[in-house]
């Protein structure tokens, strides 16, 4: 199979779907691979290191006209629209049920598109969503740490302390991906972590892992309105899927958190998990409310665009090589995490909430792939 990888031109986004790792697994595999010229550079991958591998460099103008599978990280913004081809297969970030412009521009290229954030495995779990939420869950804390810092608004405390400066304090809202990784990091910098859920063997997890080195605690406004009034930094985590998040902090909260704590509502992707959070950009991440940082950067892996890239790229890789060995059909007909992935197939929108969000019945994704 011809696959091609374009440069991503949606503004700020710096990573790309293909390391020269994975590119040399699919050439290994027999696959032709087209990379757009420069198209790894905001992750600091050279074109040089995916020729080496194997790989065709092209430019943008031929990765869609010659690939059969395009793989990219964001979804396709208007000046892409039309270089779609009918029949091509795209493998990407979609979240097409708010995006009605961008469905209709997938239905009418006739395209199949699989959608990395709808990948679902039979027990619920998105495997291509994680990646981002480890990333944006440990950098929540490297992010926290930097702007308690005096000079950056802070309240000027190290969160390790130091011997007889007692350690600065850590609460996080949610015990899932984001939070457990946020507690890591904390747990690392040899803060004083708390964290909170309302799932109880979520909160066992974390006491597994961490033998006794982080307070579990259950998720109530009571139990919240506690802890904060010693929290150094705040980390919101919680999600309920396809959901807007709980607003869970409240102004009032917020309004008797320490001067120059810090918040940072990984959430805020969601709506956010507290009532004073909204969205903010990496040029701008942070503004005060009273005497607390916020911090509510929706799209903090782009911070770290080598890192997300890789970590992207290793949960991507092994359904992309079943996509290019098998074929759309057969790959799909024998993973059901993947078929779940499908959104579009040649131009019939079959993912049920995508249609419903579209105003539309869902077209069966067997007959389509038969
Ligand atoms: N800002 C960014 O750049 C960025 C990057 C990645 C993920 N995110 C977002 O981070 C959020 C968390 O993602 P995740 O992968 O960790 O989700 P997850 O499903 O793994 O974890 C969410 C946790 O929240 C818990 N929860 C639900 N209601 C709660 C409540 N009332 N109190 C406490 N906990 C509650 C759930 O039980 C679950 O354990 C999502 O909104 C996700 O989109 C943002």
């Amino acid at each position: 199979m011809i696959v091609g990888v374009p440069r991503e031109i949606k503004p700020g986004e710096q990573r790309v779907a293909l390391t020269p790792g994975g590119a040399a697994a699919l050439a290994e595999a027999g696959h032709r691979v087209l990379i757009e010229r420069g198209a790894g550079a905001g992750s600091g991958l050279r074109d040089d290191e995916y020729a080496a591998v194997g790989a065709t460099l092209v430019t943008v103008q031929e990765v869609w006209a010659r690939a059969e599978l395009v793989l990219k990280v964001k979804e396709p913004i208007p000046p892409e629209y039309e270089r779609i081809r009918p029949g091509q297969v795209l493998f990407t970030y979609l979240h097409l049920a708010p995006a009605p412009e961008l469905a209709e521009a997938l239905r009418r290229s006739n395209v199949t598109a699989i959608a990395y954030e709808t990948v679902e495995r039979p027990d619920g779990s998105l495997p291509l969503l994680t990646p981002m939420s480890e990333v944006a869950g440990r950098l929540a804390v490297q992010e926290g740490a930097f702007y308690l810092g005096k000079a950056h608004g802070g309240r000027g405390i190290l969160l390790s302390g130091v011997p007889g400066v007692p350690r600065g304090n850590v609460v996080i809202i949610g015990a899932g991906t984001v939070g457990v990784n946020a507690a890591k990091t904390a747990v690392g910098l040899g803060a004083d972590v708390s964290i909170l859920d309302v799932n109880l063997d979520r909160l066992r997890a974390v006491d597994d892992l961490f033998a006794g080195q982080v307070v579990t605690l259950f998720s109530t406004s009571y139990n919240i309105a506690q802890v904060l009034q010693r929290a150094d930094l705040l980390i919101g985590a919680v999600l309920i899927a396809g959901a807007r998040a709980p607003v869970l902090v409240t102004e009032a909260m917020v309004g008797r958190m320490k001067e120059g704590a810090v918040i940072v509502d990984v959430a805020v992707d969601q709506g956010g998990c507290i009532a004073t959070i909204r969205p903010t950009t990496l040029l701008e991440p942070v503004y005060r409310v009273g005497g607390v940082v916020h911090y509510g950067v929706a799209n903090m892996p782009a911070l770290v665009p080598r890192t997300s890239t890789f970590a992207l790229t290793n949960a991507t890789l092994p359904y992309a090589l079943q996509l290019a060995n098998k074929g759309l059909a057969t790959a799909v007909r024998e993973n059901p995490a993947l078929a779940k992935g499908v959104n579009v197939c040649r131009g019939k929108f079959v993912h049920p909430v995508v249609a419903e969000a579209l105003g539309e019945a869902a077209a069966p994704l067997a007959a389509c792939v038969a």
